[in-house]
């Protein structure tokens, strides 16, 4: 909290995205007991569970909470489900007609359970381990909405944003309300920071993605700055490249995700020197380890760990990684002193 707050901390505070998932042996033996993913993430005391292994195992800083980015359009009344081997599947969204179905009105009750985690969390977390909440921003979310899964293409999304701007503009603005609204109820819960996923801001050209992931991205921020003031959030959009600098300066964030492509001095001198930054180790060369490891975390520490920062990978973390190459990085981050830093 106090690295979203500004500060330069003697050893950085680390946590990894997705840190709670298959690469953990416990995870599967808990994932194994629920039904579907979703009954995972909809039943507070294996949700509860899954969010503090990571913690007990390696000693994170921040414990995100354990959900998923498309609980949203569940909520909504869109149907949901994840398939064995493939990802996320829905009941596509194809005319604007379908759009009326949605049903904000349920939100709430449908996203009760998740409230009820985050309560428990914040009782059975230490208290200088920090809770995240988290949802996906509305141009992810409404590219599997709209798609019927992940993609690779986005075709669906992108060919209804240019043909029909105004009803993608409408699905937009739900998701801005909705997702609005989730957040800080988890804030209220007792999440102590916010974390928006915008996995997918990567695919757009400039205007597009100011329009569909920047301006949306700077009304959510304003909204929980004006009705949760102090309760950092953190933005994390993926493949903005140059545009990083726009979310950095118009959209009101504590901190900026950093995704595994951006030159590490560029961040430091465009970004850093006005918010915090959290990042970005390439999740593969946590798979791979080796000499690679420890160099890139290395590369990291030396640029960005003289200024405020958050350690954190790129992207998630994947099934594949070794739990030893987990425990080498903390090691590591642990035993970084603010001394080691190279000068000039
Ligand atoms: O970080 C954490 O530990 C908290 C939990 C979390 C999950 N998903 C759990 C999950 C978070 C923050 C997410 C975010 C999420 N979900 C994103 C944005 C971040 C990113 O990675 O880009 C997206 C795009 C999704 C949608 C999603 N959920 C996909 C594409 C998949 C399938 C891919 C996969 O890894 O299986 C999921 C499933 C999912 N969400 C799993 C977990 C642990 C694996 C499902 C399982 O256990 O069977």
């Amino acid at each position: 909290m106090r690295a979203l707050g500004g500060e330069t901390l003697d050893r950085p505070p680390v946590w990894l995205m997705r840190q709670a998932g298959r690469y953990l042996p416990e995870y599967r033996r808990v994932r194994a007991e629920a039904e579907g993913f979703l009954d995972l993430c909809f039943t507070p005391d294996l949700a509860v569970e899954v969010t503090l292994q990571p913690i007990r195992r390696f000693g994170f800083d921040a414990a995100i909470l354990f959900s998923d980015i498309l609980v949203v359009p569940h909520a909504l009344g869109q149907k949901v489900w994840f398939e064995e081997g493939i990802g996320p599947r829905l009941e596509a969204i194809e005319t604007p007609a379908a759009l009326s179905q949605l049903r904000p009105e349920g939100l709430h009750e449908a996203l009760g359970p998740v409230y009820e985690t985050v309560r428990r969390l914040r009782v059975e977390l230490p208290p200088e381990v920090a809770l995240i909440g988290f949802a996906g921003a509305p141009w992810t979310v409404a590219s599997y909405m709209l798609e019927g899964g992940s993609s690779k293409d986005f075709a669906a999304g992108k060919r209804w944003a240019y043909g029909d701007p105004e009803t993608f503009q409408q699905l937009i603005d739900l998701l801005v309300d909705a997702t609005g609204d989730y957040l800080i109820a988890q804030i209220d819960a007792g999440a102590e920071a916010v974390q928006i996923f915008d996995s997918w801001a990567g695919v757009w050209p400039e205007a597009a993605l100011r329009r569909w992931c920047l301006a949306p991205a700077k009304a959510l921020t304003a909204r929980i700055q004006a009705e949760r003031p102090g309760v950092p959030v953190i933005l994390f959009h993926r493949g903005a490249g140059l545009l990083y600098r726009d979310f950095d300066e118009e959209s009101g964030a504590a901190a900026l995700g950093i995704d595994t492509t951006l030159p590490l001095g560029w961040v430091r001198a465009e970004l850093q020197s006005r918010l915090t930054v959290q990042g970005n180790l390439d999740p593969q060369v946590l798979v791979a380890g080796g000499a690679a490891l420890p160099e890139a975390v290395d590369d990291i520490l030396q640029t960005w760990a003289g200024g405020p920062f958050i350690f954190n990978l790129g992207h998630g973390i994947v099934p594949e990684t070794p739990i030893a190459h987990v425990s080498r990085l903390m090691e590591q981050i642990h035993g970084w002193d603010a001394g080691e830093r190279r000068t000039g």
